[in-house]
């Protein structure tokens, strides 16, 4: 602990003298890795020349860690404090652009954004210069959404957590090229949740998600209209997207001089694509949904009082009852949507969100002289249950996680686009079994994501699960050396991606394919 905090002090003296050395420090590292990685494909004892290869691949992460603070595998670089000065943007609602059906035009285009005051920062977005528009539906919606490249470079758009079928998911095989559109359609079937969207183009999803193509996506039912929640779209009811950047001496994003193989962290807190953001909320219950939305940076978001608050929803769906906690953590992709109570504070109380660990400031919350809403939190928030059935079915799909920087794999695999890896049948709820093998660092945290369905957890290491995890899920944490059993069912068909949420993972091929028929 002691040695983390040094290193942390350390790392943000040295951090202006680093950033001008590792533009060129990556760059060599990674002709280094592809080189090795050639050797160890014509090499027959794969074994073998990968344990070489691994170790050599450790001296160079090690020389890099070092410089930028990853040092061990925990070990990050820290985020700046928001002072507080830009109020929060809220991402706009996309409207249908018609009355007689749902039909959905979604843009990915280049732009530049005024991130710091007065100057202009090249990125992406989603119908705008940089994120994206709210997709709203509503259970039991047909929807229609046209998807457009403008950008010069193919992508593709992929619905996170969506269940939809494989056609529709936007994995790696729907690349849309520069100047190309395509029109999909599906029916919304699944239950009340805060999912989002994103590009997910082979070896280029980390980068074009770093330059801020990401969106949310709402699913609205029944239920989640009765539940009372707070749920005033940007007054009581708040997206947050959380994503860490750093920018060059220009304030521009440059990918490949900040590009870390083994995940790319930054430095700059940002959240909705505001830099030193501020909330201002009113006297009542506020819901915040949390995305995670990094390429890398796992969040551990707490109030900088240490009070609690009451987390409702998990990545796809209400839990049965709230939970009371004092901090969660959110690891790339996964979502929270938690309440915070504010009716009883005054307006110069300095309440903020923080994250634990380098304790920095993500965003201070103004308090408003206004009383608002009087909503409560019921007790009773949804059905979500794991049958005896569901227990007691054996393990028939197992994963194994494992590596770091470009030496991740899959079980032992590298992703092939043509090879698939799992087949499992629609509608038959299988038990997969996703184990973390440490390496000889100890090994890190890999967030293990399904496309195309929400899953239980039924265990960790054996254990029950805790109680803000008795929900949907579409990713979950796995620490090193965890065992973690789900119980996975597609809905629909077709070839699914299962891959690391790091996203230089998943670009470094630390994903595979699941095929539903
Ligand atoms: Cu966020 Cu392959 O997905
Ligand atoms: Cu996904
Ligand atoms: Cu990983």
């Amino acid at each position: 602990m002691k040695r983390k905090i040094l290193l942390i002090g350390l790392i943000s003296l040295l951090t202006a003298l680093v950033l001008s050395a590792c533009a060129g420090d990556v760059e060599s590292t990674t002709e280094e890795n592809s080189d090795m990685e050639q050797e160890s494909g014509e090499n027959m004892d794969m074994n073998e020349e990968k344990s070489d290869s691994m170790e050599e691949g450790m001296d160079h992460s090690t020389m890099n860690h070092d410089m930028e603070g990853h040092m061990d595998h925990d070990d990050v670089v820290s985020l700046n404090d928001s002072t507080g000065e830009n109020e929060l943007k809220i991402p706009s609602m996309l409207e249908s652009d018609n009355e007689e059906e749902l039909v959905y035009t979604v843009r990915a285009q280049e732009g530049e954004t005024e991130i710091f005051d007065g100057t202009k920062t090249k990125t992406y977005g989603y119908n705008g210069s940089f994120l994206g528009p709210v997709l709203r539906f509503e259970k039991g919606d047909t929807v229609k959404i046209r998807t457009i490249n403008e950008l010069d470079e193919e992508t593709t758009f992929h619905w996170h957590g969506l269940e939809v079928s494989g056609e529709e998911d936007g994995g790696p095989h729907s690349v849309i090229e520069p100047g190309e559109e395509k029109l999909i359609e599906f029916e919304v079937t699944q239950e009340a949740s805060t999912l989002w969207f994103h590009p997910h183009p082979d070896g280029k999803t980390s980068e074009q998600v770093y330059n801020g193509l990401a969106g949310l996506i709402y699913i609205e039912d029944d239920n989640s209209k009765n539940l009372g929640l707070p749920d005033e779209y940007g007054k009581n009811d708040i997206p947050l997207i959380f994503q860490d950047k750093t920018f060059d001496d220009e304030k521009q994003l440059n990918y490949s001089a900040a590009m870390n193989e083994d995940g790319t962290i930054g430095e700059k807190s940002l959240i909705n694509g505001t830099l030193n953001p501020k909330l201002t909320v009113n006297k009542e219950k506020v819901r915040l949904r949390l995305l995670n939305g990094s390429n890398a940076r796992n969040y551990t978001f707490k109030l900088n009082t240490g009070d609690s608050f009451v987390q409702v929803a998990t990545d796809g769906g209400f839990l049965n009852e709230p939970v009371t906690l004092s901090e969660i953590t959110l690891t790339p992709s996964e979502r929270a949507e938690i309440v915070i109570d504010f009716s009883q504070l005054n307006t110069e109380d300095e309440l903020a969100l923080i994250n634990e660990g380098d304790g920095s400031i993500l965003l201070p919350f103004e308090i408003s002289d206004q009383s608002g809403e009087d909503s409560s939190i019921p007790e009773e928030m949804n059905d979500f249950s794991i049958t005896e059935e569901e227990m007691n079915l054996p393990v028939t799909k197992e994963v194994e996680l494992f590596g770091m920087m470009d030496q991740v794999t899959i079980n032992g695999k590298k992703f092939d686009p043509d090879r698939i890896d799992f087949t499992q049948e629609q509608g038959v709820t299988e038990v997969w079994e996703i184990y973390n093998k440490p390496d000889e660092m100890g090994g890190m945290i890999h967030p293990f994501h399904i496309h195309g369905a929400q899953f239980k957890i039924l265990s960790r290491n054996g254990e029950e699960p805790p109680e803000n995890e008795r929900g949907w899920k579409d990713t979950i944490s796995v620490e090193p050396d965890e065992t973690v059993k789900i119980a996975v069912q597609f809905k629909n068909k077709g070839v699914y991606m299962f891959h690391c949420h790091i996203l230089e993972h998943e670009d470094n091929g630390m994903m595979g394919q699941v095929k539903v028929e």
